[in-house]
């Protein structure tokens, strides 16, 4: 079958180990399902597993891509839910310290076929098209649990995402907004600032910018560029919610501000199935639909991960077949 796939790590030039083309059909074992892919959406995690980050070197070549929607062999519409627990984990999937993402372990949803275990197949309502669907297993599920289950926010408190344009934070703005909260939002360009205010923020304000005042929480997933602002934007006893480090780590962790203003750092991986079936109800609801930037055909997959690596996003970047 036709695959986007990893062909070896390489560090410096991801788009070097990004290779298409026949792949083995998947193996379907006991209690797993077989989609077929109409859409996956393009994740910085695809960057990563190109670089070799997050992935035994023993896995590669390895099909990319961890959330997607699709058919099942009865014709169920289905978006994919990408945790894959270890055999006899019950509970919250992301806490299970053996869970892999699909892309990590077992072959990603780049592909026209993808084996997942049948629970993670999640129905999707009408009325969210299958390139809409495909968005919500990784980037927006991430912004629900940051939003609804780590930060403790209430309607009508003020939150700060940073990063305006990407997956993430395009989904927190409109998750956040819809569900009552005054979000403030950092961009790095007037035109993505724009974009920002377009879906739901508030206002926005350059990276780095003085507030009008203090936040309640504070989204990060830039890391190291953005963590001491971050933490000088929360009033006392604020949270920040922490889901990545695009720009790496950051060089100090300000412990002194954290313990004096008694602030709390939560952080936050992925969302369980659960929550994914929440994530997808409330949008149907409230109808609220992930902002797609880009959407390209698999065979073009390549133009989508030079956009992500340039920055050049306007939401979600979107393959479909
Ligand atoms: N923990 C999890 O489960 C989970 C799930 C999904 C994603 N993530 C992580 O979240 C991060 C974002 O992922 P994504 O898929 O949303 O990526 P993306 O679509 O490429 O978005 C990148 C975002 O980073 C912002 N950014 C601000 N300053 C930056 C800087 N100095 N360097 C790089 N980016 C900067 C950009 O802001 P502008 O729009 O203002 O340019 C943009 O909003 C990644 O680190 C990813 O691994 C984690």
């Amino acid at each position: 079958m036709f695959a986007v796939y990893a062909s070896a790590p390489d560090a410096e030039k991801p788009l070097s180990a990004l290779a298409q083309g026949e792949r083995p059909d998947p193996e379907i074992p006991d209690g797993w399902a077989e989609v077929e892919v109409r859409a996956a959406s393009l994740n910085m995690h695809d960057v990563f597993t190109l670089r070799g980050v997050g992935i035994k070197a023993d896995r590669f070549p390895m099909i990319l891509g961890c959330d997607g929607a699709g058919l099942l062999d009865d014709g169920t519409e289905v978006v994919i839910h990408g945790v894959v627990p270890s055999p006899g984990w019950a509970g919250d999937e992301t806490l299970d310290p053996r869970r892999t993402l699909l892309s990590e372990k077992h072959p990603g949803t780049m592909a026209q076929r993808v084996a997942i275990p049948a629970r993670n197949a999640v129905p999707k309502p009408e009325g969210i098209s299958f390139a809409e669907g495909a968005c919500m297993g990784t980037a927006w599920l991430t912004a629900y649990r940051m939003l609804f289950v780590k930060s403790g926010l209430r309607p009508g408190q003020t939150t700060l995402v940073q990063g305006a344009s990407g997956g993430v934070a395009t989904a927190l703005v409109a998750l956040g907004s819809a569900a009552g909260m005054r979000v403030w939002v950092t961009g790095s360009s007037e035109e993505k600032r724009a974009l920002a205010l377009e879906l739901g923020a508030d206002q926005a304000f350059e990276p780095g910018a003085r507030l009008p005042e203090r936040v309640d929480a504070v989204f990060e997933t830039v890391g190291g560029a953005t963590w001491s602002h971050s933490l000088k934007s929360l009033k006392p006893g604020g949270t920040v919610v922490i889901a990545g480090a695009t720009s790496g780590d950051a060089t100090a962790a300000e412990l002194q501000r954290i313990f004096f203003l008694q602030l709390r750092v939560a952080g936050s991986t992925m969302g369980t199935r659960d929550e994914l079936e929440d994530l997808l109800a409330f949008c149907a609801l409230e109808d609220i639909r992930p902002l797609i930037g880009a959407e390209l055909a698999l065979e073009s997959a390549r133009e989508g991960f030079e956009a992500m690596l340039e920055g050049r996003t306007a939401g979600k970047i979107v393959f479909t077949r």
